[in-house]
């Protein structure tokens, strides 16, 4: 196994009085600026480690439990990825349907379970607050990987990281952040504006009136002295954004599908208004996107949707490393 010799993170060994070691990661809430910094440090070199070596053996024996209520692409196969690529394995459980949930198993019970086959558990389900609950159940570390419209930490930590690598650390104080398309049932921007203002950020927010960021996310937010400002239309704020966060309208959560069918397709980025906004910032998508974003405007250096993916890849890696008290 290469070592790092000069790394302050890495290099790799038991650290089991690390801060990390057996924690869940259940919201964004539980994380400092401090905190980031080491993440991302992990992360980084994570990156280095699979661009020089691929695969290696930090987490060799231990075994990541993927457990998924509902669909996913990335987050699913990123952490499978990311065990794999440590030298761990992975027990995949993508269709709850084919599991003992389907004949009426409770979520702790599923728990207790699974933990006695694995070191972590990487739970995604429907309902906020279940990432919680399974926490609660449990004696090995829980990370949540999405819980309903509640939060999507790991998610939020990857899109932190995108913007520190594609434009820099030190400048994240100062970025004005804008947020665009359903904030009312998208976690991926209630766990990011919550992580960003850990940060001397802006934000402004752009939506259909139905589907404004939540008032709660808003007072968190304002109380940590970010400004927030709404919009119901990009024009505004487009040529002062730095980072343009783009977000899928989340049809599975509408209950009433006239309700979709009325801010379906209300925002969508193409080159043509891109022109109005900088040269030097970037565009970003949790994806998966379903029109929100035309796929013309893919080769513009500023898309950033796409490298963001892959960057989930070394953030997973780092998290993995950390509760399991590798990092
Ligand atoms: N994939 C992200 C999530 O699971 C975003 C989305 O589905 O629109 O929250
Ligand atoms: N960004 C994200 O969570 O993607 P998946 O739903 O495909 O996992």
């Amino acid at each position: 196994m290469p070592t790092q010799p000069n790394s302050p993170y890495l290099p790799f060994g038991d650290h089991k009085n690390a801060p990390w070691y057996g924690k869940d990661i259940i919201s964004v809430k539980q994380f400092s600026r401090a905190d980031l910094e080491y993440v991302f440090g992990v992360a980084h070199e994570m990156h280095g480690m699979v661009d020089r070596v691929g695969t290696f053996d930090l987490l060799k024996g231990k075994i990541l439990a993927n457990l998924f209520y509902e669909p996913s692409t990335r987050t699913s196969s990123s952490f499978t990825a990311a065990m794999e690529r440590l030298g761990g394995s992975v027990i995949p459980i993508n269709e709850v349907k084919y599991s003992s949930v389907a004949k009426g198993e409770s979520l702790p019970d599923t728990i207790r379970t699974l933990e006695c086959y694995a070191d972590v558990i990487v739970l995604r389900h429907p309902e906020t607050g279940s990432a919680a609950i399974a926490a609660q159940a449990a004696r090995k570390p829980v990370i949540n990987a999405g819980d309903g419209i509640g939060e999507h930490p790991t998610q939020a930590l990857l899109d932190t990281f995108t913007i520190f690598e594609e434009l820099g650390a030190g400048q994240i104080d100062g970025m004005t952040v804008t947020m665009l398309g359903d904030l009312k049932y998208g976690r991926t921007v209630h766990s990011l504006a919550r992580l960003l203002s850990l940060y001397k950020v802006k934000l402004n927010y752009v939506s259909p009136e139905i589907l404004r960021m939540p008032k709660e996310v808003m007072e968190e937010v304002a109380a940590k002295g970010i400004p927030q400002a709404e919009f119901d239309s990009l024009e505004k704020v487009l040529p002062k954004t730095d980072v343009l966060y783009v977000t899928r309208v989340q049809k599975e959560r509408f209950e009433d599908p006239e309700a979709y069918e009325s801010v379906r397709g209300s925002f969508v980025v193409n080159p043509d208004i891109m022109r109005a906004a900088k040269k030097e910032m970037i565009v970003m998508h949790p994806l998966p996107r379903v029109g929100e974003i035309s796929p013309d405007f893919d080769d513009d250096p500023r898309a950033a949707y796409f490298r963001q993916m892959e960057y989930g890849l070394y953030v997973r890696m780092a998290l993995l490393a950390m509760v399991l008290g590798k990092a």
